[in-house]
């Protein structure tokens, strides 16, 4: 079936909820804040977004994250040390970072020791000194412990996975949160460099560029990992283990790294071996690459029960398939480039890079995407297993609860939005659109309502009978 290794898609979990906020709590330690020469206030415990209300945090918006990590395969222990500078939008007599299990050993505030509490994974801090509106000021946590993934009722799991020989991160959408503090919501992108350091003869792969290898003389080697490019939290990673490294460059010269895990073909297997080409067809389809390097992770087979686009490398459980290297690889220009406003705008990511496999196929040998749309309409199984599922239950831009932001809806009638613009637009206005679109929210975030907007003026069509139909309406399309 097309869509093995993306069991997601009809998941049917509940994501569990955060803890409530500790308002009494922090009512109590503003009440404390006297003394400090500037007036601050408590920085919001979430940013209220319509699924995960608790996910990120108010105040503040981080500009870059440098993490410090040390990780032991053999006993399962992260040593962290997270420097996190973020500019103060208000006055802060106290901020927040969203971070879940693991000992907090310290913090400071602009090189003071800072106070802290922790209710559920809200960790609040207080610095000796209160933030200015617009100060950039720099947080450094301590931090060690045995990482616990976050998993769901379907047995599906996010944030820091150990593995048999090693451990793989994934923070989709909340499970970032297990392994760094931060502000976790994809509105707050920044960039990051990332040291791992493990034991001798293990590999450690983060996003972005490898800027140094290093043998620390004690039996470790450091891998120092950059991302000057925006990235939104649940797309950071770290991979840890016996892995097969391979270098090179795409046609056009985007530096490739790709590792693939011990007992996995160690070539990643032939789709993989098309990630230069499909990077260059992105490309011409959707406009530049949008990010200095590309690459993959081959995880383990079964380590995960999906696939996920972490930026500039992907990690996938087990050798992919074609169309599984393709979705991720465009979701590097939708999700990843523009990224999602709020985790309700799941469609602009999964809808996109489901239409970024039909565009590929169809071009590749495979079916049109006209065919496809039919197929679907007709619930005929014959050219996508997809048209199988339950792709109409609901409109792919109102998904019912956050149980629902990865179910088959968002990512099927996401890409038939997608098919159905396409046909009252044409071809040629129909790509110029997906370029425009792209290259306008390089870096950004974006909503629904934005792209409808956008759509609208870039084709100047009245698209509205598509969005009521297609995007919004309870009624099936069928
Ligand atoms: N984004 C992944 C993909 O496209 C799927 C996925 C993994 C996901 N974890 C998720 C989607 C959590 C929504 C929420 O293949
Ligand atoms: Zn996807």
């Amino acid at each position: 079936m097309r869509l093995s290794g993306r069991s997601r898609v009809s998941r049917v979990s509940r994501v569990t909820r955060l803890a409530a906020p500790a308002v009494a709590a922090l009512l109590a330690l503003t009440t404390a804040c006297t003394g400090s020469t500037v007036q601050g206030r408590p920085g919001a415990s979430g940013l209220r977004d319509p699924y995960f209300p608790k996910a990120g945090n108010g105040g503040y918006q981080v500009d870059h994250y440098r993490l410090d990590l040390a990780y032991d395969p053999g006993d399962g222990v992260l040593h962290g040390k997270a420097v996190i500078t973020a500019r103060a939008e208000q006055g802060l007599s106290s901020f927040n970072l969203d971070f879940s299990g693991l000992k907090v050993e310290g913090v400071t505030v602009q090189g003071a020791g800072a106070r802290f509490n922790r209710t559920g994974s809200e960790l609040t801090v207080r610095p000796a000194d209160d933030l200015r509106t617009g100060e950039v000021f720099r947080t450094e946590v301590a931090y060690s412990g045995k990482p616990k993934a976050l998993s769901d009722p379907d047995g599906s799991e996010e944030g820091w996975i150990p593995v048999e020989d090693g451990a793989f991160a994934v923070g989709e959408p909340v499970g970032s949160m297990t392994w760094f503090p931060g502000n976790h919501h994809p509105s707050d992108k920044a960039a990051y460099d990332i040291t791992l350091t493990v034991p001798k003869g293990y590999e450690a792969v983060s996003n972005g560029l490898l800027r140094s290898r290093t043998d620390t003389g004690d039996g470790r080697t450091a891998f120092a990992w950059h991302s000057a490019e925006p990235v939104a939290s649940y797309l950071v990673t770290a991979a840890v283990g016996k892995f097969t490294v391979a270098t090179g460059q795409t046609p056009s010269g985007v530096p490739l790294y790709t590792a693939v895990a011990a007992g996995e073909a160690e070539d990643g297997g032939p789709a993989l071996a098309r990630l230069p080409e499909m990077v260059e067809w992105g490309a011409e389809r959707f406009g530049p690459y949008p990010f200095a390097a590309a690459g993959a992770i081959v995880a383990p087979s079964e380590t995960l029960a999906y696939a996920l686009e972490t930026q500039t490398r992907p990690v996938f459980s087990g050798v992919p398939n074609e169309e599984l290297v393709l979705h991720e690889l465009a979701h590097q220009w939708f999700g990843n480039s523009v990224s999602p406003k709020s985790w309700k705008d799941m469609w602009l990511n999964e809808g996109f890079a489901t239409y970024a496999e039909w565009l590929w196929a169809e071009e590749h040998g495979g079916p049109s995407a006209q065919r496809r749309f039919e197929a679907f309409l007709a619930g005929d199984t014959s050219v996508d297993a997809g048209a199988g599922s339950d792709w109409d239950a609901f409109p792919p831009a109102v998904p019912p609860g956050p149980e629902d932001i990865s179910a088959s809806p968002v990512y099927y009638r996401g890409a038939m939005v997608l098919h159905r613009i396409r046909q009252e637009a044409g071809d040629a206005k129909f790509f110029a659109l997906l370029r425009g679109w792209v290259a306008d929210h390089r870096h950004g975030n974006a909503s629904t309502a934005d792209f409808t907007a956008y759509a609208e003026r870039k084709t100047g069509l009245d698209l509205s009978k598509v969005w009521d139909a297609w995007l919004y309406g309870k009624d099936s399309p069928r």
